[in-house]
């Protein structure tokens, strides 16, 4: 088993969508949804010229919000590839822009001092080997002169592994690989996936990767079974959702997941996408997570230009504000073994500690269950320092002896509006680590 520790430690990560498709303004999967022709396509490659792209403010940005990795698309579903790939002409050093921008990402994001990952599509709508016609989402499904009878599969597959390769030797070293993604007749040993596997094991020790060589952002794959298969991968991608309770293998074990989101509705830049979460959403997604034992993987989708939409970066400032005062509640933090009683509350914890997540403004003290006042060494606002008192009488909460309760305010029956109303923190140290208490 691979050590995930560094993974499991961040908690948060940054995901890059930017490709062609930036260009269009539509989202990643506008060639399909449109059907648009290869010829219609063209004009994007033979234009692009994203003068504003700059992975070094990308890098920054994402430190400043918190973020410890990042994984940005090498080549998405779209086939154009962002590294100077020998196997192929499609790629951004033969556009206007000339530059290897997975190169300039991953010396940018190294210097930050963040893990680097590379999101890497199987699927291909350019490559003439890969299906087109019939093919579920290839752009060209419909289109009769896509019956192309020397399609083969294996050639396709041949050029996939050293593109792959190719990523893996000439970047340095990279934490994570993302494939992307499987479905009908295109999963697992479709993709010669145990012989892709072992060789990016081997040309990057430590690396982790994904679970999509088998599996989609639906179906999460065989790391949830007791049966996982050679190219399960370290970690699984749930997307665009949180998943309610953790993920555990049969067994009770518990397994290794991500999930990836977008900052609006779509991963890849869309003009008219207005629904922009703002750091409130993005900090309690990444907190429900972290109670649940999984990876928050934030989309950021650059423009046409390469520049992150101002409404995003001011949201990732914002997030990386509540990051300041409040990382030591993510950073390897866990699940929580005691429930999170409260309303609108998560717990995450580590050790003997626990990090009440208060999210929704309570009604005078906050119960919590499972635990008794003489297993609290101290109570803290996790920003300030200021104490929290844990009570242990008063007319209030002397009717629910199973619980204990904390009062944020002096006045152990008044209200005290929270300090962040985005999620205030506090830290509660335990005299031993969190068990089963009785
Ligand atoms: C999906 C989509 C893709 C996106 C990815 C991110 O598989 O096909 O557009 O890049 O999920 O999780």
């Amino acid at each position: 088993m691979t050590d995930n520790r560094w993974f499991t430690d961040a908690r948060f990560g940054m995901f890059i969508h930017f490709g062609l498709y930036s260009v269009a303004a539509k989202g990643e999967w506008y060639a399909s949804i449109e059907q648009i022709s290869a010829e219609k396509y063209r004009k994007y490659f033979e234009t692009f010229d994203p003068i504003r792209y700059d992975p070094v403010f990308y890098a920054r940005l994402a430190k400043q919000a918190g973020m410890k990795y990042a994984v940005l698309t090498a080549k998405h579903h779209e086939g154009f590839c962002l590294f100077d790939s020998a196997c192929t002409d499609y790629k951004s050093v033969n556009t206007p822009i000339g530059r290897d921008l997975i190169r300039e990402y991953t010396d940018a994001f190294r210097k930050e001092g963040l893990r680097v990952g590379i999101y890497y599509s199987l699927v291909d709508w350019h490559h003439p080997d890969y299906p087109a016609f019939g093919d579920p989402f290839h752009p060209s499904r419909n289109s009769e002169s896509a019956r192309n009878e020397t399609c083969d599969f294996n050639r396709y597959l041949d050029y996939m592994h050293e593109q792959v390769r190719e990523l893996c030797t000439n970047y340095g070293k990279i934490d994570l690989f993302w494939f992307d993604f499987s479905y009908e007749g295109h999963s697992g040993a479709d993709w010669r996936a145990l012989e892709l596997t072992e060789m990016v094991r081997s040309l990057q020790p430590g690396i982790l990767i994904n679970s999509r060589l088998e599996a989609s952002g639906g179906n999460l794959g065989s790391l949830l079974t007791d049966s996982p298969t050679p190219w399960a991968g370290d970690f699984i991608t749930p997307e665009q959702i949180v998943p309610p309770a953790p993920l555990k293998a049969p067994g009770n074990a518990p397994v290794c997941w991500e999930a990836c989101q977008t900052l609006n509705n779509s991963f890849g830049y869309t003009a008219d996408d207005h629904v922009c979460k703002d750091a409130r959403i993005c900090i309690r997604q990444l907190v429900d997570c972290v109670s649940k034992g999984g990876n928050y993987l934030l989309n950021i989708g650059p423009d046409g230009n390469g520049s992150i939409p101002p409404w995003a970066v001011e949201t990732l400032r914002e997030i990386g504000t509540w990051m300041n005062e409040n990382h030591e509640s993510v950073y390897g933090c866990g699940e929580s073994p005691l429930p999170a009683a409260a309303f609108g509350c998560r717990i995450t914890a580590k050790d003997n500690v626990l990090y009440l997540h208060v999210m929704q403004q309570p009604v005078g003290p906050l119960p919590l269950s499972g635990i008794r006042p003489e297993d609290i060494l101290y109570a803290r606002m996790l920003a300030t320092g200021a104490e929290v008192e844990v009570l242990t009488e008063g007319w209030a909460v002397e009717n629910y002896p199973d619980y204990t309760f904390l009062s944020l305010s002096s006045k152990s029956n008044e209200t005290q509006l929270l300090p962040d109303p985005a999620d205030t923190v506090i830290k509660i140290v335990l005299r031993q680590a969190a068990g089963p208490f009785s």
